[in-house]
């Protein structure tokens, strides 16, 4: 077991959701927290709740490279060091490859260019100094990086590259006693269903689930810091995701027509 306390810790997207309960999460194990949002008034929000010189939050979008080497660089201005980068800025979608033309194209490859190319580039960056630190790279995943959801291909599709992608460097660096680890949330309530991109490219506006039902941020963003001390391989979570990995993996024609069931009704996506 290896403790957050004193370590440096890169969170990218901590401004909201999971991202925002990590942040908080990680100072209160006795962390110094680096991230990053685009929404000003969000991180003023974030910056008030935090104490003084814990936490340097940047303005940054990770679809820029330059913003992304902005982030590490400020990172090690800072406090010095990156011990853990945590690439959790994410965003996702819900729209069927057969509706609205071929307005998906533009969805589906800005749903991958934040949540697999804004984590390679980070990444990237903050390597050199993981590799000197023996730090760890975490992904936060989904379980949609095991199974692919209906309505969410562009999703599934960013998550099932972000955990290849890590599983190859994990392998690159095992020498440099860098760990590599991705987490896999269930359903967890945050913002991001309601702002999930339509297929026309536009904010849904709502959520179709039950957001109060769900796991909070707040207990999803502890799974993943017990996690990252324990050096664990991956994480998935929830009892329901946990299934629907386990089915997917060993009886996939089930798992097909229950994730179809769980998702369609009457021919419709509803969820
Ligand atoms: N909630 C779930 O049910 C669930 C389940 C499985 C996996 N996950 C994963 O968990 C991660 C966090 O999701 P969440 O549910 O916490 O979402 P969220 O509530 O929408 O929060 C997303 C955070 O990322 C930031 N962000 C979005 N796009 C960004 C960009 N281009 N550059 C920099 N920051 C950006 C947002 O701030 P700004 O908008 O201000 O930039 C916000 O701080 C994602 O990778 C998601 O795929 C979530």
């Amino acid at each position: 077991m290896q403790t957050l306390n004193n370590k440096t810790v890169v969170i990218t997207g901590g401004t909201d959701g999971i991202g925002r309960a990590l942040v908080l999460a990680a100072i209160a194990r006795g962390a110094r927290v680096v991230t990053c949002g685009r929404d000003q008034s969000k991180i003023h929000a974030l910056e008030a709740e935090a104490p003084v010189g814990k936490l340097c939050v940047v303005q940054a979008d990770v679809t820029s490279e330059r913003d992304c080497e902005r982030i590490v660089s400020q990172a090690v201005a800072q406090f010095g060091t990156v011990d853990v980068l945590i690439n959790n800025a994410g965003i996702s979608m819900r729209g069927l490859m057969e509706e609205g033309g071929t307005s998906i194209i533009g969805v589906i490859k800005r749903v991958m260019d934040v949540n697999f190319n804004g984590a390679m580039y980070c990444t990237t960056y903050a390597l050199p100094h993981l590799i000197q630190s023996k730090g760890v790279i975490v992904g936060i995943s989904s379980i949609a990086g095991y199974r692919g959801l209906p309505g969410r291909s562009g999703y599934s599709a960013s998550k099932f590259a972000l955990q290849g992608w890590l599983e190859s460097i994990k392998t690159e660096l095992v020498d440099k006693g860098v760990h590599v680890m991705w987490v896999s949330p269930g359903f967890t309530a945050s913002n991001i269903r309601n702002v999930a991109l339509n297929h026309e490219g536009r904010a849904q506006g709502e959520s179709p689930l039950d957001e109060a039902s769900l796991m909070s941020a707040d207990q999803c963003a502890n799974i993943i810091l017990d996690g990252i001390e324990k050096r664990k391989r991956t994480v998935v979570m929830t009892f329901q995701g946990k299934q629907t990995v386990f089915l997917n993996r060993f009886f996939p024609s089930l798992a097909d027509k229950l994730v179809r069931k769980f998702f369609f009704k009457e021919g419709k996506l509803i969820k």
